[in-house]
């Protein structure tokens, strides 16, 4: 699959769905499904970095799936703390920065370990943004932001109509970090699932029915094709677009 170098998405997105599918059509535990789907995280972090790609979101843990049944928490909790640990070196071998957007305090104290130690040890590197959302949550995010402006106005510190786009993006989990250019959802469902509601307001979305194990490097390139095919209007008009 071809790309055009010059016109990249600065920042994808990943919903990585349809582990569980995918082990269970094979009379497999839905861990299964997990364990295979981080060999796919390394694959695509990988393939990202070399491609030039700025920013890798992946959806790794939603504020939602901690009502999943506790082994299946617990399994994806131990992945999650085994891929920090054994990716670190390669990290930062290959300039990868990690990130991570959440309620981080939510998680277990040794992942929030790992997680810490992996950040901090990696803050000096310029290459790719690896950016983990674990229990994270869209609307809680938005709720977050709106607190901390409600804290401000009520400490006199800014007023309800300083508030906007601008002041609020800053109180975003992603405050650092630009919106992304295309949202990929892998695993057949077509919808959102709480993913940065805010941030993917312009994202250009694209849909695969392909579960998140057997995604490939060549998925990937065919869903940066797509974006590449598309242009971006941003609410104007195709003739503004072009004359821009
Ligand atoms: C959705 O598939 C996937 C998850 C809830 C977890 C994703 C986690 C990983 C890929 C591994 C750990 C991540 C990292 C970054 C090391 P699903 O279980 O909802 O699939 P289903 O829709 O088929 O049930």
């Amino acid at each position: 699959m071809r790309i055009d170098k010059k016109n990249l998405p600065v920042h994808i997105a990943i919903i990585m769905d349809g582990n569980g599918r995918w082990a269970q059509k094979q009379g497999m535990m839905r861990l299964f499904g997990h364990q295979a789907g981080v060999k796919t995280v390394k694959k695509i972090v990988e393939a990202a970095r070399e491609t030039g790609i700025s920013v890798l979101t992946l959806y790794a843990f939603s504020t939602e799936n901690w009502k999943r049944p506790a082994d299946e928490v617990s399994g994806l909790m131990s992945l999650l703390k085994s891929y920090l640990q054994n990716e670190l070196d390669s990290m930062l071998k290959n300039n990868v920065r990690l990130s991570s957007i959440g309620q981080l305090e939510n998680l277990p104290a040794e992942v929030q370990k790992v997680l810490k130690k992996s950040i901090a040890e990696t803050a000096g590197n310029n290459g790719l943004i690896l950016n983990l959302a674990l229990s994270y949550g869209g609307r809680i995010e938005v709720i977050s932001a709106a607190r901390q402006l409600a804290e401000l106005c009520l400490e006199g510190k800014i007023k309800p109509t300083d508030i906007d786009e601008e002041l609020f993006e800053s109180k975003l989990y992603t405050a650092d970090l630009p919106d992304p250019d295309l949202l990929i959802r892998t695993g057949g469902e077509a919808r959102l699932s709480n993913f940065l509601l805010w941030q993917a307001s312009y994202a250009e979305i694209y849909f695969t029915d392909t579960a998140w194990p057997d995604f490939t490097r060549d998925d990937l390139f065919a869903a940066i094709n797509s974006f590449q095919q598309r242009q971006r209007r941003f609410g104007r008009t195709s003739e503004q677009v072009i004359k821009k």
